[in-house]
C-alpha cells in the first residue's frame, strides 16, 4: 500500500474515533457517569488526535492538497480549532450544564461541517 494511502486510512480511522470518543464522553457525563475521567478514556482521546493532526499533516506532503490554496481545506482547520475550544467547554464539568450542552451541540456541527468538507472538497471561489 503507497504511503498516501496508509497516511489517509489512518486519518479516517481517527477523524471517525475523535467523533466516537467525543460522543461516548458525553454521553457517559450525561447519564451521570463522570467517573471516566479516572480511567484510560481521560488520555486515549488525545492520544488518537494526535495520530489524526500528524496523519493529516502528513497527508499534506504526498498530496497536492495546500491550507490557504484549497477553501476547503483552510476551513476545515478554522472548524477543527471551534471544535476543539468547544469540545473543551463541553466535558469541562466547572462550567454550568445549559452552557455545556450549546458547546456540545456547537463542536457537533463543527466536526460535521468537519466531515462534509472532506468528502466533498468543495471549490471556493
Ligand atoms: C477533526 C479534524 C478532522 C477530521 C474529522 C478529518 C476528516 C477527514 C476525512 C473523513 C477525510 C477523508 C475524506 C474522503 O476523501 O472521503 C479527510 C481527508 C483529508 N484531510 Fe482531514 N480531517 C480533520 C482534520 C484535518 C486537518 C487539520 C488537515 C490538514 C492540516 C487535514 C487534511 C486532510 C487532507 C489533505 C485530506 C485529503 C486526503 C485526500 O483525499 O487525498 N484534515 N479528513
Amino acid at each position: 500500500m503507497s504511503a498516501y494511502l496508509i497516511l489517509k486510512h489512518l486519518h479516517m480511522t481517527a477523524a471517525y474515533l475523535t467523533v466516537t470518543l467525543f460522543a461516548l464522553r458525553l454521553l457517559l457525563d450525561a447519564v451521570g457517569r463522570p467517573g471516566w475521567r479516572q480511567t484510560p478514556l481521560r488520555w486515549i482521546p488525545h492520544a488518537n488526535d494526535t495520530v489524526l493532526l500528524v496523519a493529516a499533516i502528513s497527508l499534506l506532503f504526498v498530496t497536492p492538497w495546500m491550507p490557504f490554496v484549497h477553501g476547503w481545506l483552510t476551513a476545515k482547520i478554522f472548524l477543527l480549532v471551534g471544535y476543539i475550544i468547544a469540545g473543551v467547554f463541553a466535558l469541562k464539568t466547572t462550567v454550568k450544564t445549559p452552557v455545556r450542552v450549546a458547546a456540545a451541540v456547537i463542536a457537533l456541527v463543527q466536526v460535521t461541517a468537519i466531515f462534509h468538507l472532506a468528502m466533498t472538497k468543495p471549490v471556493f471561489s
